[in-house]
C-alpha cells in the first residue's frame, strides 16, 4: 500500500521520538501527512527543529506542525505547547515568503506564551547552575535549548504567573496580570545577577501586535478537534523532544519540561487517549542527543566524529554539535514500551554505511556487576552503568537509492531486522536520506 493511502494508518496515529531527540520525527510526519485532516503538536516549544526535505528543498519547523507543507491541511498547535508568538510568526514568514501555504495554521487560546523573562530566566538559570558542582565539566547545567522552556512550563504550574495565548487578545486584563508577574519576575531575575527588568507596560507593546497578528489563528482546539473526530476527521499527533527527555520517565535530571511521549497527548490536546490508534516510534540507526545528561553509548573518537559528518549532526534549532554513539536497544525498548508503539521507523540507515563493524548495545552492566536488560531513568545510577555490545558486520554499498528492503544490502537488513527482534516491534519504514522520497516503506 502507498504511504498516502487513507486507510494505512487509523484516523488517531501518533509520531514519537523514542531517543534523545533527532529522530527525524519531521520527516516521517510530512511523509505520512497525506493520509490525515489535520496534524496536531501537542507538547514542547520551540526547542523543537523538525527538519523536511522535499525535492532538495530543506525547511526546518520549530513550532508549526510538519504537515503544514501540504496545502490546507489543518495544522493545530494544540495547549500543552509553550508558544514563542515571535517564533511561530517568523516561522509563517519564512513558509509564506517561500510559497508554503500557512493558512491551515491553529494555535490553542489554552496554549502557554513563552515571554521575554522566560528566556532570560532560562539562561540565568543555566549559567547559574554552570557554575556549580563540577565547572569544567559543564557544572550542575541541563543544557537548555535557553528557548525559555522550562521556565514557561514552571510558570504553567505556578498558574498566578502564567500567560496563554487567549491572553494576548485581552490586552487590559493582561496588563492587570502583568503587575505581579513583573514584581515576582525580576525579583528573580535580579537574585540571579540578570540585568534586565521589565515593566507591564513594555511587555504589552511586546504582547499587544503579536497578538493581533495571530489573532485569526487563535481558537478553542480542544473542541475543534472532538468535531473533526465526530465528523469522520483523521488526526495525526507530532510529538516534540523524545521518551528519553520525558519531565517524568526521561533521564531526569537531564530531560525536558514536557510529557514528551503518546502519555502527552491527552492533556496536551484533551483528545483521551483511547482514540489513539496507531503509534509509530521514530528511531535513528545510531544514538544522538544534545545538551547533558548520560548517554552510555556515546563515541568521543573517531568512529563518533565520522558519523556526526555523515550525519551532519548539528542541532536544527541552536547548531551545537550533537554527541553521537552506538544505537542503545535498552532504551529503545524502554521508550517503545512507555509509548505503546505499533511499529518503528528507523531513520538514517544510510549514514551507518562504509563502518568495519557495527555495534548495538543490548544490555547494562550496572554499578555492582548485575546485567540487566531495563532502562534505569535515574540520570545517576545510568551514569555510573557500562553498555554491553553486540557486533555486526558493517556494509559499505551507498543505501540511498534503496526503495524496497530487498535493495539493501544483506548487512544492512539484518540490522534492520536485529532492531526489529530486539525491539519486538516490526519496522514500517526504513529511511535512506533526508529527502521524502528517500524511504522504504513496509
Ligand atoms: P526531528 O527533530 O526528529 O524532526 O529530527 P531533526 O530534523 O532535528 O533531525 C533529523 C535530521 O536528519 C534532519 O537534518 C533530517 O533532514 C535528516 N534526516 C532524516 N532522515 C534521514 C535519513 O534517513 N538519512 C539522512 N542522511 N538524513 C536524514
Ligand atoms: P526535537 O523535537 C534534541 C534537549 C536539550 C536539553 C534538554 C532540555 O527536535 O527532537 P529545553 O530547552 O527543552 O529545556 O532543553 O532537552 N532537547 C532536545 N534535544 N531535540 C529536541 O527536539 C530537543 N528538545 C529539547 O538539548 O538537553
Ligand atoms: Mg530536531
Amino acid at each position: 500500500m502507498s504511504s498516502t493511502n487513507p486507510h494505512r494508518h487509523p484516523a488517531c496515529t501518533a509520531v514519537v521520538g523514542l531517543q534523545w531527540g533527532d529522530e527525524g520525527k519531521g520527516k516521517i510526519v510530512d511523509l505520512i501527512a497525506p493520509s490525515f485532516d489535520a496534524v496536531v503538536r501537542y507538547n514542547g516549544g520551540a526547542n523543537a527543529g523538525h527538519s523536511v526535505v522535499v525535492k532538495g528543498e530543506r525547511y526546518a519547523l520549530h513550532l508549526v506542525p510538519s504537515g503544514i507543507l501540504y496545502p490546507g491541511k489543518l495544522s493545530v498547535i494544540a495547549n500543552g505547547v509553550v508558544v514563542d508568538p515571535e517564533v511561530v510568526l517568523r516561522e509563517v514568514d519564512t513558509l509564506s515568503s517561500r510559497g508554503v501555504d500557512v493558512s491551515g495554521l491553529i494555535i490553542s487560546d489554552r496554549a502557554h506564551v513563552v515571554m521575554p523573562y522566560h528566556k532570560a530566566e532560562d539562561e540565568l538559570r543555566e549559567r547559574t547552575l554552570s557554575q556549580a558542582g563540577n565547572v569544567p565539566t559543564g557544572g550542575e547545567a541541563i543544557g537548555t535549548t535557553k528557548r525559555g522552556i522550562g521556565p514557561c512550563y514552571a510558570d504553567k504550574a505556578h498558574r498566578a504567573t502564567a500567560v496563554r495565548v487567549g491572553d494576548l487578545l485581552r490586552p487590559d486584563a493582561l496588563h492587570r496580570r502583568l503587575q505581579h508577574i513583573c514584581a515576582l519576575k525580576n525579583a528573580y531575575l535580579c537574585a540571579l545577577g540578570g540585568e534586565k527588568t521589565y515593566t507591564p507596560e513594555e511587555l504589552l507593546d511586546w504582547a499587544r501586535p503579536l497578538g493581533a497578528r495571530l489573532a485569526p489563528c487563535i481558537r478553542d482546539t480542544t473542541y475543534l478537534l472532538h468535531d473533526l473526530l465526530a465528523e469522520g476527521k483523521r488526526v495525526l499527533f507530532e510529538g516534540a523532544n523524545a521518551a528519553l527527555l520525558d519531565v517524568d520517565h526521561g533521564t531526569h535530571p537531564f530531560v525536558t519540561s514536557s510529557s514528551t511521549t503518546v502519555l502527552g497527548i491527552p492533556a496536551g490536546t484533551g483528545v483521551p487517549g483511547s482514540r489513539i490508534g496507531s503509534v509509530i516510534g521514530v528511531v535513528k540507526a545510531y544514538s544522538t542527543r544534545v545538551g547533558n545528561g548520560p548517554m552510555l553509548t556515546e563515541q568521543v573518537n573517531a568512529i563518533g566524529d565520522r558519523i556526526r559528518e555523515r550525519g551532519r549532526e548539528y542541532g536544527t534549532t541552536t547548531g551545537r554539535p550533537r554527541r553521537v554513539g552506538w544505537l542503545d536497544l535498552v532504551a529503545v525498548r524502554y521508550s517503545a514500551m512507555l509509548n505503546g508503539v505499533s511499529s518503528l521507523a528507523l531513520m538514517l540507515l544510510d549514514v551507518l554505511s562504509g563502518l568495519d563493524e557495527l555495534k548495538v548495545c543490548t544490555s547494562y552492566r550496572l554499578e555492582g556487576g548485575a546485567v540487566t536488560d531495563r532502562f534505569p531513568p535515574d540520570a545517576d545510577v545510568l551514569a555510573r552503568a557500562q553498555p554491553v555490545y553486540e557486533t555486526l558486520p558493517g556494509f559499505r554499498e551507498d543505501v540511498t537509492e534503496a526503495r524496497t528492503r530487498a535493495d539493501l544490502p544483506g548487512a544492512a537488513r539484518a540490522y534492520v531486522e536485529l532492531v526489529e527482534r530486539a525491539v519486538g516491534v516490526p519496522v514500517s519504514h526504513v529511511s535512506v536520506g533526508p529527502d521524502r522520497a528517500q524511504t522504504i516503506v513496509g
